[in-house]
This record gives C-alpha cells, structure tokens and sequence, in this order.
C-alpha cells in the first residue's frame, strides 16, 4: 500500500448473550467468512488476559465491557474487523461501547445473539447452568443475574433450529449493510 492510499475499513461486530447463545461459535464463523483482516475477541479469553481480578458484580462486568470495547475500537479505527464475543448483559456498558465508536466513526454492529434461555440450558457448553444448579456457581446471567437485551440492536439473532453458516451469513449481511452506509 502506498504512503498515499487510504487503509481499509474495519468496523466492530459486537455480540451479546446468555451464555451457550452461541456467541463464540458465530464470532469465529464469521471471522472465517471476512475477506479482510479480521480479529475474534473472546470475552472468556480476554478476562483471563485483561481483567483477571474482576469478578462478575454489575460494576465488575460494566469495566471488562469497558476495556473489550476499547481494544475493539482500536482494532476497527486501524482497519481490522473486530468480532467481539463477550455476555455482556449490561445496557448501559453496551451503549457506552457504541458511543465511542461513534465519536471516532468506526461502525459498530450490535447483534443479539437471542437464543432464549431454555435453549441455552439444554446447551450448556460450558456446564455453567448445572454447576449453578449445584450451588458451585452464582451470578450466572439469565438465571440470579439480569440480563437486558439491546433495545435498538443492528441485528436479532434466534439461533434455534438455524445452521451455524445461515446465522454466520445474516450478521455478514448486518456487518456489510452497516458499512456500506
Ligand atoms: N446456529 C448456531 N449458531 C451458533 N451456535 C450454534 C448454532 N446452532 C447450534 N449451536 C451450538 O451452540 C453452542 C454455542 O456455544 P458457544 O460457546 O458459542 O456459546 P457462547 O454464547 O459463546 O457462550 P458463553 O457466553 O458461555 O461463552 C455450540 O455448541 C454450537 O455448536
Ligand atoms: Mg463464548
């Protein structure tokens, strides 16, 4: 690329969701899918990496939120696509992501991973909602913990009974709708 040539746009697709939604599995599809760079940031890998003295109070969730968007952000206004998989079941934090992103103008695609919960019990990838039936685990979202679904999200996401590739190829959609513009 030449001193002179614009660099390419990246945005951030941020999904949200109960756990075992489905969140992971689509960020990764639709890496996969970009023909541009694209990153997968993990919210399981990043709070490991980022935020391992956090816990999973209102205020706790609300900074790992915080610290996920700005490494998104940075990806996005430097041309790589940032695919963000992370709970994140806090109204208010989500905004605030969008909000910076909008004051630099790199777009932002909201999707609501909104496999319902009954769904995502049977699931359960990860065990958490038996370890919670257990007792073993507390502030689980969706179960004792709330979960506020995006009000005005760019794409609503059931992926009950759909193909890993048909979902993968609706946020593809949302993400270069939302470009485009
Ligand atoms: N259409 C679909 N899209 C995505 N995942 C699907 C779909 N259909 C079935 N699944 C399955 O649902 C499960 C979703 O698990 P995944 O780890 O992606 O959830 P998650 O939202 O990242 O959960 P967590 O918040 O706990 O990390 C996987 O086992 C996946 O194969
Ligand atoms: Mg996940």
């Amino acid at each position: 690329m030449s001193a002179t040539e614009a660099p390419s746009a990246g945005a951030t697709v941020w999904l949200t969701g109960l756990p075992s939604a489905g969140k992971t599995t689509l960020a990764h599809a639709v890496t996969g899918r970009l023909p541009g760079p694209a990153e997968v940031l993990d919210g399981d890998e990043l709070r490991a990496v980022l935020s391992p003295e956090l816990g999973h109070s209102r205020a706790d969730r609300a900074l790992n939120v915080s610290r996920i968007g700005y490494l998104a952000r940075l990806l996005a206004r430097n041309g790589i696509t940032a695919v963000v998989a992370v709970v994140s079941p806090f109204a208010d934090a989500r905004l605030k992501v969008r909000a910076e992103h909008a004051a630099e103008g790199v777009p932002f695609v909201e999707v609501h991973v909104a496999t319902p919960l009954r769904i995502c019990r049977e699931r359960d990838v990860k065990g958490l909602y038996e370890r919670w039936r257990t007792g073993e685990v507390r502030e689980l979202t969706g179960v004792d913990s709330p979960y506020e679904p995006p009000e005005d999200p760019e794409l609503w996401l059931d992926t009950t009974g759909r193909s890993l590739s048909s979902c993968a190829g609706e946020v593809c959609a949302a993400l270069a709708d939302r470009v485009r513009r």
